[in-house]
C-alpha cells in the first residue's frame, strides 16, 4: 500500500483542519507515513495532578498519561468517488498496518499490567462475522439465537469445579471484566443485606470503592499489613462498633499493586470472634488476577465455596489471556434470586450488570481452558512464580528495593525516576513503587532486557550524588528497602 496513493485531502475534518493543527494543503506524504497514532511520545510531559487525600492522608502527585485528543485518528466522510478510486480503503489499510506494528512493539515492551499477552486464537477468526450476544441469563436461552450460552456454561462449570461448588448450587456468568465481577458480587451482598456495611482493605481495587459509591453503601476502609494484606486486627476494630449491622466483605485474592492475598480463613475467624454468624455476613472474593493462579500454588490457602463465601470473580483477559477484556463471576444459586427479574422482551431473566453481553468472550475462554486444562495452568503458574523470584533476586542484587509476596508473581520495586522509561515499559506505579506482574508472556529474556535498561537508566538518573533513589521502607519494609539508609 504505497503512501503516495493516499489522497491527503481526505484526511481533513469538516472544517478542513487536521487533528495535528496542520491544514490539509500543508500535509505531506512523509507526514502521513510518520504519523503513528499510538507511539509513545516524549512530550508534552503529562500533567501532574493531586490525588484526593482522604482521612488526613498526605496528598500525592499522580502522573497522568498523555491526552489522546492531540493525536486521535479522525473519522472522515467518504468521498463520492471512494469506491472507484479505492483511495480511502488504501488509506485505512495503511493506518491499520502501522497500528499493527505499534501493537507488536508495545506488546514486546509490556511488563506492568497483569495481562497474559501470549495466545493464539487463529482458529476462532472464522467467528468474527457473527454478532454473538448472550444477553440475559446464561442458563435461560433468550429469543436471540446468535448466542454462545453452551460455551459460557461450559466455562462456568469449569470454574465451579475449581472453586468447589456443585453444578446445581451455583449461578454465574461471563462478565466484561474483573470490575464487573466486583460490581455484581458487592451488589449481591447489598441485596442479601440491604443495610449491610461494606468492609474492604484500603489496598482493594478502586472498583470496590466505586461499587460503594454507586450503591450508596456505608463503607469502612480497613488498614493493611506491609505485605498489602488486610490487617485483621483493624478489621476487628472496625467490626465491633458496627455489630448491629450485617457485614459485606471484599476479600482480595491478590491486591492490585502488591499482589497480596487476604487471609480468607482469618477474615472468617475474625467475623466469628466478633459474633457474626454466617447468616449475618456476605463475602465477595476479588480474584481478578490471582483467583485463577492460587488454586495451582502449592501451600496456598484455598478459595472454595465449601467456606462461607458468597461470590468469587476473576478477570478472563489476565492470567488466561484473551484479546478482549472479560471475566467470570460465580455465586450461590440461592443469592441470585434477590437480584433477578424476568424480562418478557428477552424471554430470559435479567440478573447481570450489563444488558447485551459479549458472546465471543466465552468461546475464547472455552478454547483456552480446553487447550491448557488444569495441568497446563499449573505449569504456567509455576513458571511465573519462578520467573518472579528471578526478577526480584536480580533487582535486590543490583541494589534496587524490591518485594515479592510469597504467593504472588507481582514484583514491587523502586519507581524508575524517568517517566519516559515508565511509559516505555508500561509500568503501573503508585507513589514510590512500580510493579511488574510476571505473566506467562514474560520470559527470563524479556526480564533481562528490562533489567539491563533499568540498571543503565539508574546509572544516569543517580549520577549526581545529591539525587538518591527513594526510600521504600514504608511501602515494602526495611528488609526489602535498598535506600542509602536501609541497605
Ligand atoms: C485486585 C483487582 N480487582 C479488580 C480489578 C479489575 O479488573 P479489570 O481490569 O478486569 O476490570 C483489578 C485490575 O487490575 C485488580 O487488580
Amino acid at each position: 500500500m504505497a503512501g503516495s496513493a493516499v489522497d491527503l485531502t481526505k484526511m481533513t475534518s469538516l472544517d478542513g483542519s487536521l487533528s495535528n493543527g496542520k491544514s490539509a494543503d500543508h500535509l505531506t506524504v512523509a507526514d502521513v507515513e510518520s504519523f503513528d497514532p499510538t507511539a509513545v511520545v516524549a512530550e508534552p510531559v503529562p500533567p501532574v495532578v493531586q490525588s484526593n487525600g482522604e482521612n488526613g492522608e498526605k496528598m500525592r502527585e499522580i502522573v497522568l498519561g498523555k491526552n489522546v485528543h492531540t493525536m486521535c485518528l479522525e473519522v472522515t466522510e467518504p468521498d463520492h468517488d471512494d469506491e472507484s478510486t479505492g483511495d480511502k480503503d488504501a488509506y485505512m489499510a495503511s493506518v491499520l498496518a502501522r497500528y499493527r506494528k505499534t501493537l507488536l512493539e508495545r506488546t514486546k515492551h509490556h511488563l506492568g499490567y497483569p495481562y497474559n499477552l501470549d495466545f493464539d486464537y487463529g482458529a476462532l477468526s472464522q467467528l468474527q462475522h457473527f454478532s454473538i450476544n448472550n444477553l440475559g441469563d446464561p442458563f435461560i436461552e433468550s429469543n436471540y439465537g446468535v448466542h454462545s450460552r453452551q460455551f459460557e456454561v461450559g466455562v462456568l462449570d469449569w470454574f465451579a469445579r475449581l472453586w468447589e461448588i456443585e453444578k446445581n448450587d451455583y449461578w454465574g456468568y461471563i462478565t466484561n471484566c474483573g470490575t464487573e465481577g466486583n460490581l455484581h458480587g458487592i451488589l449481591l451482598g447489598r441485596e442479601v443485606f440491604p443495610d449491610g456495611i461494606l468492609y474492604a482493605s484500603k489496598e482493594s481495587h478502586y472498583s470496590v470503592f466505586k461499587a460503594a459509591r454507586m450503591y450508596r453503601m456505608e463503607c469502612e476502609k480497613v488498614g493493611t499489613l506491609i505485605t498489602g494484606e488486610i490487617d485483621c486486627k483493624d478489621f476487628k476494630a472496625k467490626l465491633l462498633p458496627n455489630k448491629c449491622k450485617p457485614a459485606i466483605i471484599n476479600v482480595n485474592i491478590g491486591t492490585t499493586v502488591k499482589g497480596a492475598v487476604d487471609d480468607l480463613d482469618l477474615v472468617i475467624q475474625t467475623l466469628e470472634e466478633c459474633g457474626y454468624s454466617e447468616d449475618r455476613f456476605y463475602i465477595h472474593c476479588d480474584g481478578a488476577l490471582f483467583g485463577l493462579m492460587m488454586p495451582f500454588v502449592k501451600k496456598a490457602p484455598k478459595v472454595s465455596f465449601k467456606k462461607p463465601i458468597g461470590s468469587v470473580s476473576v478477570s478472563g483477559h489476565k492470567f488466561v489471556g484473551c484479546p478482549m477484556p472479560c471475566g467470570v463471576q460465580l455465586t450461590r444459586l440461592k443469592h441470585i434470586n434477590a437480584l433477578s427479574s424476568n424480562v418478557e422482551y428477552l424471554a430470559s431473566r435479567d440478573a447481570t450488570i450489563m444488558g447485551s453481553r459479549n458472546g465471543h468472550a466465552p468461546i475464547f475462554l472455552w478454547y483456552t481452558l480446553n487447550k491448557k486444562g488444569y495441568k497446563g495452568f499449573q505449569k504456567e503458574v509455576q513458571r511465573c512464580l519462578r520467573n518472579a523470584h528471578y526478577l526480584k533476586d536480580c533487582l535486590i542484587e543490583a541494589g534496587i528495593s524490591a518485594m515479592l509476596n510469597e504467593l504472588s508473581s507481582t514484583v514491587v520495586f523502586e519507581r524508575p525516576r524517568d517517566e519516559e522509561f515508565v511509559r516505555r515499559w508500561q509500568l503501573a506505579c503508585e507513589g514510590n513503587m512500580a510493579h511488574i506482574v510476571v505473566m506467562p508472556s514474560v520470559s527470563v529474556e524479556k526480564l533481562d532486557y528490562f533489567l539491563n535498561e533499568l540498571v543503565q537508566g539508574r546509572s544516569i538518573w543517580y549520577k549526581d550524588e545529591n539525587v538518591r533513589p527513594p526510600c521504600l521502607a514504608a511501602d515494602v519494609g526495611t528488609v526489602n528497602c535498598c535506600c542509602a539508609l536501609h541497605k
